[in-house]
């Protein structure tokens, strides 16, 4: 009969109250708690509530009480065994079958867990007494109060020798059982077994609930090993403990920050700081479990990672992992750390730079961002490969939706980050202005003036033809590439073969750099690429329009290109617009400045023609532009 605690614990957790509860009734969050119209008896002003991190609803109208077990058993019905093997379902877990066997091992853990709780209630007195006064001044002289101390029942381990074992032996405790619970150990049948900690400030590992499952150990001082972590024991996985996350789920529900650091002194500190939110994993890299861990008591914690290039690393290896998992409620903020600090170090100095850390940390996107792309590389090749890099950490990404979003996000950036670098660099050198004498009347006496309106490029045709237009236009004009190249990426192309070239041209944007427009078809077909090729130039060519032509002035093409765009993507142009207009207001360049003459002339190309419809743009979602 009896099912494990520990497995209707990790039943809670997987399946938490609100969840279960919010499916039948719908929840309102009201300060800490949700609150909802009682599905136990008939109201029409809510008094049911449900406390989150406590686990349990009640209802101030009928009184009704419970956990998320309790909840189905009363709302659908069924007996305790029932429930639990329903939410199991939902939660991916197997129910550990009641046999006998099982019983005995149910049994044991909850002796062990006596036994571990006996033993740290041991080093903590120890800790007040006269032999570990050494210890207590160690701890206070890193600047824990008593109080903090207590709260986190840090201890003294002794000088070994059996003391423990001797110690304990009064309450039953056998040897067997301190190795067990990792407190001893040992390597060899034939000699006794010996203490595995001596001489160190024992800390307690706490499971979620509070109660204690394992040790961590500090040398006084210098000396290595620093730490000593116990090994995983029946009750202790180091895969899935967080140090500190039952005082941390407290925190939380107090609407403290969840904050992963790591190491044992930064939570506590952190704590005493007033981050009580603070948690830990032990020895190890964060896992998968921590994260599903943290994800229960936060939408965003934020990870603190050192400031060099170790915490760089180890940043983005946590990202990748959290990556396939991310969407709706559930992201990471990431912050790092000043080069030399800890959050102990820092914590030690007050809660301001803490706050200031914290404060800064950044999104994931960004993060990622920044970790994968965050110093632009200086070669095509390097900065091809940074590209890539950023199209495979947003594959990772689980959500399809959130994946594109990822994408965009990534690409925005890194052509802002492009269009930065190249202002900085001076002005003119973008697009066709290196050429010179194909220019026309964009230079500064002829800024936004208006000119009338051309003659579309080929409003009435069919978009695959226009998506063959943009990708002639690109082909014959390479060094429009640069300001086209946003756009681009952000289109899709309806045609399969005008989709790979688009793509292509994409992906091989920073190699094109520089090609003219034979080297750049050349550079195309031998990438496989000779079909879309032909299908775009190779037929009928006398029936592109003439600014698709290499002869075509390069003002031309550009406008030409723009209105191609606007045409297939409306929305895009607007965007478009925008954002020239923005930099332009940033930076008055002249290429900025003809980037937006560009556009917008592509835009009042498009509503002249808007008139007489027939627009089969895909996603029309025409905004009007007011041009200045
Ligand atoms: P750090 O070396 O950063 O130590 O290890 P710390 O947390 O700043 O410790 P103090 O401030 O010197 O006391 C971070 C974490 O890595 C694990 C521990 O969990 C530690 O908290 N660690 C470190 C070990 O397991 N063994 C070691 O020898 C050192
Ligand atoms: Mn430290």
């Amino acid at each position: 009969m009896a099912i494990p605690e520990s497995f209707l614990d990790e039943l809670r957790a997987r399946l938490p109250l609100a969840a279960v509860v919010g499916r039948r009734v719908q929840l309102r969050r009201v300060g800490r708690d949700l609150k909802g119209l009682c599905p136990f008896h008939a109201e029409k002003t809510p008094s049911f509530h449900v406390r989150e991190d406590k686990g349990f609803y009640h209802c101030f109208g009928c009184g009704a009480h419970g956990d998320a077990i309790r909840f189905v058993m009363n709302t659908e019905n069924l007996g305790f065994l029932d429930a639990v093997e329903k939410l199991a379902s939902e939660a991916g877990l197997a129910v550990p079958k009641p046999t006998p066997e099982a019983a005995a091992a149910a049994a044991r853990q909850t002796t062990l867990a006596s036994v571990a709780e006996r033993a740290a209630r041991h080093f903590a007195e120890a800790l007040w007494r006269r032999e570990g006064a050494a210890a207590l001044a160690y701890l206070r002289g890193r600047g824990l109060s008593d109080d903090t101390i207590t709260t986190f029942g840090l201890g003294w381990s002794g000088e070994g020798r059996g003391a423990l074992a001797q110690a304990l032996k009064g309450d039953g405790i056998t040897e067997d059982q301190l190795i067990a619970v990792g407190l001893m150990k040992q390597d060899d049948a034939s000699r006794p077994p010996v203490d595995l900690f001596f001489n160190r400030v024992m800390f307690p590992i706490h499971d979620r609930r509070g109660r204690v499952i394992g040790f961590g150990g500090r040398i006084l001082g210098d000396g290595q090993p620093k730490y000593l972590n116990g090994p995983e024991t029946a009750l202790f996985s180091k895969r899935r403990t967080l140090y500190g996350l039952h005082h941390a789920r407290a925190a939380s529900s107090l609407g403290k920050e969840i904050i992963a650091v790591e190491g044992y002194m930064d939570v506590i500190a952190l704590h005493q700081a007033g981050f009580g939110g603070a948690v830990a994993p032990l020895g190890t890299a964060l896992t998968e479990d921590h994260l599903a861990e943290l994800w229960r008591l936060s939408p965003a914690p934020i990870l603190c990672f050192d400031g060099d290039a170790a915490g760089a690393r180890a940043a983005l290896r946590t990202a990748e992992l959290a990556l396939p998992k991310v969407g709706a409620g559930r992201t990471l903020r990431l912050a790092t750390l000043p080069a030399g600090e800890d959050p102990d170090t820092l914590a030690r100095r007050g809660a301001e730079p803490v706050r200031a850390v914290l404060g800064a940390a950044q999104g994931l996107a960004d993060a990622l961002f920044e970790a994968a792309a965050g110093s632009r590389a200086s070669t095509p090749e390097a900065r091809a490969a940074q590209r890539r890099r950023l199209e495979d950490l947003a594959g990772l990404v689980g959500d399809p939706t959130l994946r594109e979003e990822y994408r965009r996000h990534w690409r925005d950036r890194w052509f802002a980050a492009g269009r930065a670098a190249q202002v900085q660099s001076g002005s003119g050198q973008r697009g066709s202005g290196q050429r010179g004498s194909g220019q026309r009347g964009y230079g500064q006496g002829n800024s936004g003036a208006q000119r009338a309106p051309r003659p579309g490029l080929v409003p009435e045709r069919a978009g695959a033809v226009r998506e063959r237009d943009v990708l002639a236009l690109i082909l014959s004009h390479p060094s429009l590439l640069p300001e086209a190249e946003e756009a681009l990426a952000n289109l899709q192309f309806r045609t399969a073969a005008c989709e790979r070239l688009r793509a292509a041209l994409v992906a091989q944007a920073e190699q094109a750099f520089g090609l003219d427009s034979a080297a750049l078809i050349d550079h195309l077909r031998q990438m496989d690429l000779r079909e879309p090729l032909d299908a775009v130039l190779g037929t009928r060519l006398s029936a592109l329009p003439a600014c698709t032509l290499p002869g075509a002035a390069p003002a031309e093409a550009r406008e030409a290109f723009f209105q191609a765009l606007g045409q297939l993507d409306p929305g895009r142009l607007a965007a478009e617009i925008a954002e020239a207009r923005a930099q332009l207001a940033a930076d008055f360049t002249e290429a900025n400045e003809r980037r937006l003459v560009a556009l917008v002339q592509a835009q009042s190309v498009i509503d002249a023609s808007a008139g007489g419809g027939g627009d089969d743009a895909p996603h029309s979602t025409r905004r009007r532009v007011t041009h200045t």
